[in-house]
């Protein structure tokens, strides 16, 4: 396994993403190393947002790789892994869990995981990947504007060890990314597209000329979605 077989824990950080930045700067970063924390004063969310989270109440890991054999046009495959890995953890808690492209996890119409990878491209390699998790394990409330935050307590009424879920979504992950690393990924973009939300269904999107109905087809492998108009 070579998802978290190092694990390193802290107490507070900035954010998770940013120590295994600074690891990985410093040489001192192990492929598949995962940092977590119980709590951040800078989590970082996508678009520049912050990710709320109550200490102690939530998973917050970042998983460290250095993803030789994925070329830079296909680092959307390691967006795939990610988000799998942690769906297939919460499938087996809860159910009409889905992957909100690209990479939001929800329960029905709430978000209930984001995920902010950020990789380093040098030449034509990805040279290092950092991919942060924020899952909403035990926090019953939540203060930030995000529209629709949801927990897995809140959803179930049960109280998790939040290593236990760590432990599951580290072995999930390292699956998906054994499957992908050995040339299985068809699969695993067959199994990205059937956990999408909506996938062929018939609903409303947006772009530059406004909004539409719309059905999602495909995903290319840049990530990018094919969606057909009615
Ligand atoms: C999103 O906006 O949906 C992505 C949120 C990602 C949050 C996680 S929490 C652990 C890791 N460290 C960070 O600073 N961000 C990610």
């Amino acid at each position: 396994m070579i998802i978290g077989a190092e694990i390193i824990q802290y107490e507070n950080v900035s954010s998770t993403n940013s120590i295994a930045n600074e690891m990985i700067k410093q040489r001192v970063a192990k492929n598949g190393s995962v940092v977590t924390a119980q709590w951040q004063d800078a989590g970082r969310g996508q678009k520049g947002n912050t990710w709320e989270s109550e200490k102690g109440m939530n998973l917050l890991m970042s998983i460290i790789l250095f993803p030789e054999s994925i070329k830079p046009d296909r680092q959307f495959d390691l967006s795939k892994v990610i988000s799998l890995g942690v769906f297939d953890t919460l499938t087996t808690k809860t159910s009409d869990v889905s992957i909100k492209w690209p990479n939001d996890i929800y329960v029905r119409r709430d978000k209930i995981a984001g995920i902010l990878i950020e990789n380093s491209i040098t030449g034509s390699a990805i040279s290092s990947s950092v991919a942060g998790i924020g899952l909403n394990v035990n926090q019953e409330s939540f203060r930030s504007d995000a529209p629709n935050p949801v927990s897995l307590k809140m959803l179930t009424g049960t109280h998790y060890n939040i290593n236990d879920i760590l432990t599951e979504i580290c072995t999930n992950i390292d699956r998906r990314y054994h499957l992908l690393i050995t040339g299985h990924r068809r699969r695993v973009a067959n199994d990205y597209r059937s956990a999408l939300f909506r996938y062929g269904e018939w609903a409303l999107y947006r772009d530059v000329k406004g909004v539409f109905t719309g059905r999602i087809e495909d995903i290319s492998d840049s990530g990018l979605l094919a969606i057909k108009k009615r």
